[in-house]
C-alpha cells in the first residue's frame, strides 16, 4: 500500500513499538558478524527471507509448522546479535533515524531486560545503550520516553528482579530512560492481575502502566476486564496496547470510554490475520463509540516492513476516515502520551 503524501508528512507521534522488533535483516546480520555469532542462515538473503513470517505467537490455534518459528520465537531469536552497549545504541540510533525520517516527533519505544539478561547480557549495557540515544536522538528532533515490559511468560519473581535493577534508569529519581511499565510477550494463560506487584512498585516509584491485551487471544476478554478494572488496585490501566476486542463486550468499551483509557492499535499486526472486511470496520466502530486510539507499528521489521506511517495510512485508506480525523489521531496519541507538558505542548 503506497503511503499518500498527506500521510507521509503528519507530524507523528508512536506508542506502540518494540524496539527489538525494529532490529532489521541488515543491521542483525552487521551484529553477527560484529559479534561473531553464527546465524543460521549462510547468506544475507536467506536471512532476509526469513522475515517473511506469517505466523503469529500462538501455536495453540495454529498448530506448529516444523522450520517455521512462531513469531515470538522469530522476535527473540533476532535479539541473539545484541551484545554489547554500543549493539543497543545502534539498534536504537537505526529506529530513531527512521522516526525523524517518517516525521515521527515523539516516540514510546518498549524495551525487553529480560530477553537480554537471560543470555547473560548486563542490563545496564542495555540500559546506557538506550539512554545514549535517547540524548542523542533529540538533535534529530525524537524526543523519547521507554516503557519497561514486564514477560509475561517469565516467573513473575523474574520480571521483579529486572524491574530492581532497571530502576536508577526510570524517570524521578533516576536516569529518566523509561516513564512507564508495559506488560508484553505470550499472554497464553497469564493474566494482567498476576503481574499486580510489578505494577504496584512502578506506579509507587512515579511511573505509568499500560499493558498488551493482544488482539484475538485465549481469555481475551477476561484479561481485558484485569486490565481495565482490576489491576493497579482497581484503577485499571492508563492505556492498553492493542485492545481491539473490547469491541465485542459493552461493558468492556464503555469501561474504556468511562475510564477514559485509550488504545495503542496495530493495524497491520492485524490485517495479517484478519480480512479487511472484519478488522477496519471494527477499528471504526470503536472509534465511533467514542474509544481514544492511536496508530503504531508494533514490530516493523517482523511485520513486513510496515512501519508506523503505513499503520497510518491502512486506517486511512480502510476505515474511510478523513484528513481531520487523521489529525485527532495524532493529537489523541499526544493526550495519551506521557511526555512532560513542554515536549507536549511542542508536538501538539
Ligand atoms: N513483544 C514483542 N512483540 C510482541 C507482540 N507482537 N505481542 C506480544 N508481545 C510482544
Ligand atoms: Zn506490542
Amino acid at each position: 500500500l503506497p503511503i499518500s503524501p498527506f500521510i507521509a508528512n503528519l507530524p507523528k507521534v508512536e506508542l506502540h513499538v518494540h524496539i527489538e522488533g525494529t532490529l532489521t535483516p541488515s543491521l542483525r546480520w552487521e551484529l553477527a558478524h560484529r559479534n561473531n555469532i553464527k546465524l543460521p542462515y549462510t547468506t544475507f538473503s536467506d536471512l532476509k527471507a526469513s522475515y517473511a513470517i506469517t505466523l503469529n505467537h500462538r501455536p495453540e490455534l495454529h498448530g506448529r509448522q516444523p522450520g517455521i518459528p512462531t513469531f515470538l520465537e522469530a522476535y527473540f531469536a533476532g535479539c541473539e546479535v545484541l551484545q554489547t552497549e554500543t549493539d543497543f545504541y545502534d539498534l536504537a540510533m537505526a529506529y530513531l533515524t527512521r522516526c525523524a525520517e517518517m516525521k515521527v516527533r515523539y516516540t514510546e519505544p518498549f524495551f525487553d531486560i529480560q530477553a537480554h539478561t537471560r543470555r547473560g547480557v548486563p542490563a545496564p549495557a542495555v540500559l546506557n545503550g538506550y539512554l545514549r540515544a535517547q540524548r542523542d536522538a533529540i538533535k534529530l528532533g525524537v524526543h523519547s520516553r521507554w516503557i519497561f515490559c514486564f514477560l509475561r511468560d517469565e516467573p513473575v519473581q523474574s520480571g521483579l528482579d529486572a524491574y530492581a535493577q532497571a530502576r536508577p534508569w526510570a524517570a524521578g529519581n533516576g536516569k529518566g530512560l523509561f516513564h512507564a511499565v508495559g506488560l508484553a510477550s505470550n499472554a497464553y494463560e497469564r493474566p494482567p492481575m498476576l503481574f499486580e506487584e510489578g505494577f504496584r512498585l512502578a506506579r509507587a516509584d512515579g511511573l505509568h502502566v499500560t499493558m498488551h491485551c493482544d488482539f484475538g487471544q485465549k481469555d481475551t476478554h477476561e484479561h481485558m476486564g484485569e486490565a481495565i478494572f482490576q489491576v493497579c488496585g482497581g484503577l485499571g490501566a492508563e492505556r492498553i496496547d492493542h485492545g481491539l476486542d473490547a469491541e465485542d463486550e459493552e461493558v468492556l468499551w464503555r469501561g474504556l470510554v468511562d475510564r477514559g483509557i485509550g488504545l495503542t492499535l496495530c493495524p497491520h499486526a492485524y490485517h495479517r490475520r484478519t480480512e479487511t472486511g472484519v478488522l477496519f470496520p471494527k477499528i471504526r466502530r470503536l472509534w465511533e463509540r467514542g474509544v481514544k486510539m492511536c496508530f503504531n507499528s508494533d514490530d516493523p521489521t517482523l511485520m513486513h516492513d510496515v512501519w508506523v506511517d503505513g499503520n497510518m495510512q491502512k486506517v486511512y485508506s480502510f476505515c474511510g476516515f478523513g484528513k481531520s480525523e487523521m489529525v485527532q489521531f495524532v493529537r489523541n496519541a499526544v493526550d495519551m502520551c506521557w511526555a512532560e507538558e513542554d515536549i507536549k505542548r511542542a508536538i501538539y
